[in-house]
């Protein structure tokens, strides 16, 4: 296929990269190579790809980068968890506006193929499991709770405890902070494009991506490579609230990989996959294993914790597998491994 990868010269994009030119695909990177991501990250292309260094919020760019295309894969986005409300236009105006010129460019070009890096941030708190009330949303964390080291989230009609629920892609949407909302927009616009053109979306719902080539230690940096960065300068990793809260950590191959299956599987219109391993692991456990594939200081559990931040969310990727024929190849010890002998810094 002849394929518009936008973002490819990002941490996923350039494994999507790796894994498209594997599998023999045509393809054209467009990225704008923002100075706040790639100033201590140069990129060159490689020689089989064309390379169109444009924002995609520049509709003349995307006119031209979308001649010949059959599909595109967009990845290019403000990522994180953002620094303070004064980040929220970069990331409406990066993400959603941004998506909203892509989308254009498509239906102007007739290339009816998307797609989309979602991520599991649109769950928001996902789903828990009350003893008396089963399967609930749980309610949000107070500021007093956490303080009085009460960490796990309630059941909102009892106020129980409630025990971590693997979310599936039907569960409702919650975005619970800027770049998770401007992630559900993108899903939004993208679903309204296709049911206008007859297009296709596939909505990859990432989880925690880790692997060879993760952003290092900047605020808006994932916890792997924050812990990452203080074991290389001899630091204990500070493993906020009580080191039991859980994410699906999924090495950066295996999210290529679904990618570019579903881009090139997916059938007509619009569906969400999830995208994790299927194995939760606690953030505890994670900093565990990045101390000890470097011989580094054992993680500190600080208590300390962010308002903004969610306290598990693990990720049902069956649909993945089931429909596309996703496998998970790269095993979570040895990809920790492997991340943490590669990180340079
Ligand atoms: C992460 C990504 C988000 C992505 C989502 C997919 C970042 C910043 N966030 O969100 O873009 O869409 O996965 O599921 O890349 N923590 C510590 N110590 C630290 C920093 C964090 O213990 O120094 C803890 C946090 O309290 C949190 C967990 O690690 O419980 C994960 O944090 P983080 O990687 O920042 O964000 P996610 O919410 O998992």
């Amino acid at each position: 296929m002849n394929i518009l990868l936008t973002g490819g010269a990002g941490f996923i994009g350039r494994h999507v990269l790796d894994e498209l030119i594997a599998r023999g695909h045509t393809i054209r990177v467009m990225d704008s190579l923002r100075p706040d991501v790639h100033a201590d990250r140069p990129w060159t292309p490689p020689s089989p790809v064309d390379f169109v260094r444009a924002d995609v919020r520049d509709a003349r760019a995307l006119d031209g980068a979308l001649r010949g295309i059959d599909a595109v894969i967009h990845l290019a986005a403000k990522v994180g968890l953002g620094v303070d409300i004064g980040d929220t236009p970069d990331y409406v105006s990066s993400n959603d506006y941004g998506t909203g010129e892509v989308l254009a460019a498509m239906a102007r070009a007739k290339v009816g193929r998307l797609t989309l890096a979602s991520s599991m941030v649109v769950y928001g708190e996902g789903q828990g499991l009350c003893p008396v009330h089963g399967r609930v949303a749980p309610g949000p964390r107070l500021d007093e709770a956490m303080a009085a080291g009460q960490f796990e989230p309630p059941c909102p009609i009892c106020g129980e405890q409630l025990a971590p629920a693997m979310v599936g892609e039907d569960v409702a949407t919650d975005p619970r902070n800027v770049y998770a909302t401007t992630k559900l927009a993108q899903e939004l616009l993208s679903s309204n494009w296709a049911r206008v053109t007859g297009g296709s979306v596939a909505a990859m719902r990432y989880h925690n991506v880790y692997g060879p080539g993760m952003p290092r230690d900047t605020p808006y940096a994932g916890v792997a490579a924050i812990f990452l960065s203080s074991l290389r300068r001899g630091v204990a990793p500070q493993v906020f609230e009580d080191g039991g809260q859980r994410r699906d950590f999924v090495h950066v191959r295996d999210i290529a990989a679904a990618t570019v299956l579903a881009t090139e599987q997916h059938p007509a219109g619009v569906r969400a996959y999830n995208v994790g391993s299927g194995t939760p692991r606690t953030v505890g456990q994670m900093a565990g294993a990045l101390a000890e594939a470097l011989d580094g200081p054992r993680p500190i559990v600080t208590g300390k914790y962010r308002l903004a931040d969610v306290r598990h969310i693990v990720a049902d990727s069956s649909r993945l597998r089931d429909e596309l024929g996703w496998t998970l190849r790269n095993d979570f010890a040895d990809g920790m491994k492997e991340m943490a002998l590669s990180f340079d810094r």
